[in-house]
């Protein structure tokens, strides 16, 4: 690789050592489920947005058994805020496979460990250098970024083949040594040093090794092709009161937000509809009579594929008949507060 490794590794490693944040899974006491947790937390979320779901997330399961006999419901309902809320239903899978099928300890091996819900090469890379020292090197979004610059990588980082190029890279790098530790020198350079804009070259341990550093590149890399167009959809949100209850349902077992629950929808090609037309599809949607109280105001949700624009419409029922079960149920206001409904939902002022 044309660089002196172990200088390098022996500069990350002393600049981390001296410089590092201290973080509740980095403490001496932390074992392989604190440092398991904090890692699925942290998949596409920044430490300070994830550390205060992690410290929720151990009070309430101490361990790999509380966490496994969790329902569904509770860890989604702990997780609603971070998003990618199938991160939250692997995880609660994975704690089970584990207390069922491996005894309770973390799998040992690469295969076993990417054999649990939601842990890929980033999860089992993780975890099985930094809580066992095995020598596997982590890429994540930070070590795309440090890597791409500290080698003057262009390819673009959205292709799986220039990721599997820097994964090579990443694992001539690794210090076989301290696999843990540099894991998480290169992650903490990237969130702290080497950011995504504007890096601060002049305090980094690997400026003296940094092919676009010495070649003021710094900026321009990497390199991210633009994301593809998200798809835009519209609907009007129904929030059905009855006396203190509203009617909410909760999504499809399969697909977006699974099993989250939510106000009914109406999808719409185009705003706005009429007043009457709103209200006999959202009759229709749940067989019996409603009055629209309030339309509005519009609201923008954004997903990583998805753009939603909805627009809240309150009704109330005059009637005392049940919903039919496949459109939901009544559920009184207090209990609302204890079910996982989806963040997109959050922003209407429902109460
Ligand atoms: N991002 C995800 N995991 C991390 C870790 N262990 N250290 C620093 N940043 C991280």
């Amino acid at each position: 690789m044309n660089l002196p490794v172990q200088d390098l590794q022996a500069s990350l490693l002393g600049w981390f050592k001296s410089n590092k944040r201290e973080l509740p899974w980095r403490h001496p006491t932390a074992g392989w489920y604190e440092i398991f947790l904090s890692e699925i937390i942290l998949q596409q979320t920044q430490v300070s947005q994830g550390l205060p779901y992690y410290t929720k997330f151990t009070k309430r399961f101490p361990n790999i058994a509380s966490l496994a006999k969790a329902t569904e419901d509770e860890v989604l309902q702990m997780w609603a805020g971070l998003g990618y809320y199938s991160r939250a239903r692997n995880l609660l899978k994975a704690a089970r496979k584990i207390t069922n099928e491996f005894n309770g300890q973390f799998p040992q091996t690469m295969k076993q460990a990417l054999s649990l819900p939601g842990v890929g090469p980033y999860s089992a890379a993780a975890v099985l250098s930094i809580a066992f020292k095995q020598p596997f090197a982590v890429v994540d979004g930070n070590v795309l970024r440090v890597l791409s610059r500290l080698l003057l990588i262009k390819d673009d980082i959205r292709q799986t083949a220039t990721r599997k190029k820097i994964q090579q890279l990443a694992d001539e790098l690794l210090d076989p040594a301290h696999p843990g530790d540099f894991n998480e020198a290169v992650m903490e350079l990237g969130a702290t040093i080497c950011l995504p804009q504007n890096p601060l070259c002049s305090q980094c341990p690997l400026s003296t090794f940094c092919k676009s550093f010495s070649l003021n590149e710094q900026n321009t890399l990497p390199y991210k092709s633009p994301p593809p167009a998200k798809r835009q959809v519209k609907e009007y949100v129904c929030i059905i009161r009855r006396d203190n209850q509203y009617l909410l349902r909760q999504r499809p077992h399969k697909g977006l937000l699974a099993r989250m629950w939510e106000f009914p929808t109406i999808a719409v090609s185009a705003f706005p509809w009429d007043e009457a037309d709103i209200r006999r599809e959202a009759e229709l949607m749940c067989g019996f009579p409603l009055k629209i109280k309030t339309i509005g105001p519009a609201f923008t949700h954004v997903y990583s594929h998805i753009r939603l624009e909805y627009i809240p419409v309150f009704f109330s029922a005059t009637s005392a008949e049940e919903p039919l079960p496949a459109q939901g149920q009544w559920v009184h206001r207090e209990e609302m507060e204890t079910l996982a409904i989806h963040r997109a939902h959050h922003k209407i002022e429902w109460k």
